[in-house]
Formats: structure tokens, C-alpha cells, sequence
């Protein structure tokens, strides 16, 4: 079986992702500097899969020590799967320099270790924020890319950008992962989201408040026009986006004839609203959730939700779990987390 290297193998989608890969067989090798992860997530990993998985203590825009662990570690390495970047939107907006340098210049330099180590298959993640504000839904991967709303979403622009531009030379070829709102957590509840301080995600919120932690949800806007005035997201359980990395690689491993580069859509293909989520997830802890309503946030859009078609017909994904499934696992991963360690400094 082929190894890949995930990159931010400790963080929200990367650990979820190791533990798919471990599961349908791949050998897996990660790089993370934990500047916001953990690093027993690795034997949280193990405790899932039985499997030990090494990672290495590696900031891409460091250059030289990226290269360095390229040609010690690059022998049997098949695929990248990167997702080691910083992803909160508001502190994008605050020191877009920051997120420049981390995404970008991490990015260039792993693009460049892949070339020389002639590394064939590379999955990017994405994001839906690509298509800023849609003028149409679902979207589809032919919709246009819109404006991006926050120095983040232009760096998934431009890394998208970068890769495209890039296979036309190389020799790798590249499948760049859109995801919608990726939520939940393992259901052993020992890997999930972490939030540093005050979550800006609507179900890290959302479940903190249902522990006590914050006093009351904000919703980010009443009128708008939707069908009862909040923003409409599409929701994913984060082992189903997991699913779909491995279905990448292994369409990358199979289809030699596919294009270089190709996007693929992530979400569930339905639309929610933050009321209809606070409302399903009252269901499923079974207690009010308070909430109450406050100004539009910059930068929201108003409705996002994915035409899924392509990820089903060409990777043979499809989602598995459920709404119920998201809300049940994220809470049960924030009761874990309440109870094992002061996960909320
Ligand atoms: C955003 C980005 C996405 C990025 C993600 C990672 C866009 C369109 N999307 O997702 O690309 O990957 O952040 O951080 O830029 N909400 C509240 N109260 C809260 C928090 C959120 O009402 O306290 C609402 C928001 O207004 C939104 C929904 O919940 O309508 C989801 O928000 P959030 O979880 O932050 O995700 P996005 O903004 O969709």
C-alpha cells in the first residue's frame, strides 16, 4: 500500500483524515507544527486505528527544514494530502500577512519538495468560500469564483491558483477538495474541533454554550432574505470529508487518464439554517439552547450550498452521516473535552 503525507495531520480534518486513511489501509506519515493543534492527537490516533503514526514537528514556510525532511523521509511517499494552513477568517482580516505568508509560502514550499522528490499525486483543501457570495445555487464547480470575503478565502484562490498553474509543467497531478462547512467529530469522541478562545464557527458556539462555557449564542442576523431570515450553510459531518480524501488519492492512483488538475465540490448538498441548526440541535442534547439575535457579520454570505454531483459520480462519495450524527458527536466530543482536560484556556 502507498504512503501519503498529510500535512496539519494533528488539526481538525487532518486527524479525522489519517485515521480514514489508516482504515483502508494506506501507511501515513504528518507534518504539523501544532501552532494550533495538539500534540497527543497522534496517540489519539492510535488509540482509534491501533496504529502509530509519526509526526513531524515541521513548519512549511521553514524551508530548509522542510527539505531536509523531504530527502531523509520522501522514499515510498505517493500522495500529499495538505491541509496545514490557518483558517479563521476574522483573524485573516486582522493580519492578512499572516495568512499570506502561512498559507501561501507554506504551500510554495511543500509544491516545491513534491516536485523534486517527483511526488505524483497531491489533494489540496479547498474551500467554498472560492465562490464568495453565489449568485446561483447549488453551486457547482463551474460556478464562478467570486471576490473572496477575507484574506483566507484568497488564499484558497490563489493556492488553487498555484496548482493549476503548476501541473501544466509538472509532473504531479492535483485534486483540489471544496468543502462546504465541515462539523462533528470521531464518533469515539476522542478526536474533534479545537477552538482557541472564542469559537467564530457556528457549532463550536453553539455546544460551548450548551456547556456552560459561553453564556449565549449569537445569531449573526435575522433578515436576511431566507426562509426564516438566517444565513443558509451547508453541513457535513467532518469522517464524511475525511471519506472523500481517500476516495481522492485513490481516484489520483487510478485514473491516470483524469485531468491534472480537478475540483470537487464537499458538501452534503443541503442547505440549513443557523436557526434550524440551533433548533436540531435542542433536539438532540435535549435542552434550550440560549440564543439571541444580533447584527450581520461582515463578510457572511447570505445562502451557500453544494450541487455534490461530480464528488459522487467521479470519487464515488456520498455522505454518510447525518444531521442528528453531526450535532450527537459534536456535543458528545465537547462533553469528552469538559471532562478529560481544560481544553478551553
Ligand atoms: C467560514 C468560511 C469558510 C471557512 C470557515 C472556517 C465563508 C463563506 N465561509 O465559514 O470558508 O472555511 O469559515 O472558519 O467565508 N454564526 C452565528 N453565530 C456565531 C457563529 C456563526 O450566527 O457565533 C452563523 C454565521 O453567520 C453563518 C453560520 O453561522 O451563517 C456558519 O458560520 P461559520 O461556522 O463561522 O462558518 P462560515 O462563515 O460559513
Amino acid at each position: 500500500m502507498s504512503k501519503i503525507l498529510v500535512t496539519g495531520g494533528s488539526g481538525y480534518i487532518g486527524s479525522h483524515t489519517i485515521v480514514a486513511l489508516l482504515e483502508a489501509g494506506y501507511e501515513v506519515v504528518s507534518i504539523d507544527d501544532h501552532s494550533r493543534s495538539h500534540d497527543f492527537i497522534m496517540d489519539r490516533i492510535e488509540q482509534i486505528t491501533g496504529t502509530e503514526v509519526v509526526n513531524h514537528r515541521i513548519n512549511l514556510v521553514d524551508r530548509p527544514a522542510l527539505e531536509a525532511f523531504f530527502q531523509r523521509e520522501h522514499h515510498g511517499i505517493t500522495g500529499v494530502i495538505h491541509f496545514a494552513a490557518f483558517k479563521a477568517v476574522g483573524e485573516s482580516s486582522a493580519n492578512p500577512l499572516l495568512y499570506f505568508e502561512n498559507n501561501l509560502v507554506g504551500q510554495m514550499n511543500l509544491m516545491r519538495c513534491v516536485e523534486q522528490y517527483s511526488i505524483p499525486h497531491f489533494v489540496f483543501s479547498s474551500s467554498c468560500t472560492v465562490y464568495g457570495n453565489p449568485e446561483s445555487l447549488p453551486v457547482t464547480e463551474h460556478s464562478p469564483l467570486l471576490e473572496p470575503e477575507s484574506p483566507y478565502g484568497r488564499t484558497k484562490v490563489i493556492g488553487e491558483a498555484f496548482l493549476r498553474d503548476w501541473v501544466k509543467v509538472s509532473a504531479t497531478r492535483v485534486v483540489a477538495l471544496r468543502y462546504f462547512n465541515p462539523v462533528g467529530a470521531h464518533p469515539s469522541a476522542l478526536i474533534g474541533e479545537f477552538s482557541r478562545g472564542i469559537p467564530e464557527n457556528l457549532l463550536p458556539y453553539i455546544t460551548q454554550t450548551a456547556a456552560g462555557i459561553r453564556e449565549r449564542l449569537t445569531i449573526y442576523g435575522r433578515d436576511y432574505p431566507t426562509r426564516d431570515g438566517t444565513c443558509v450553510r451547508d453541513y457535513l459531518h467532518v469522517c464524511d470529508v475525511a471519506q472523500a480524501h481517500v476516495a481522492a488519492i485513490r481516484h489520483l492512483g487510478e485514473h491516470a487518464d483524469a485531468p491534472s488538475f480537478d475540483v470537487f465540490n464537499l458538501g452534503s448538498g443541503v442547505g440549513q439554517t443557523v436557526l434550524e441548526m440551533v433548533q436540531a440541535f435542542e433536539e438532540v442534547s435535549g435542552a434550550p439552547l440560549a440564543y439571541s439575535f444580533g447584527e450581520r457579520r461582515t463578510g457572511d454570505v447570505v445562502a451557500v450550498y453544494a450541487d455534490n454531483t461530480k464528488a459522487r459520480e467521479q470519487l464515488g462519495w456520498t455522505t454518510q452521516y447525518s444531521l442528528q450524527d453531526m450535532l450527537r458527536t459534536a456535543w458528545a466530543w465537547e462533553q469528552a473535552l469538559s471532562q478529560s482536560y481544560n481544553a478551553h484556556p
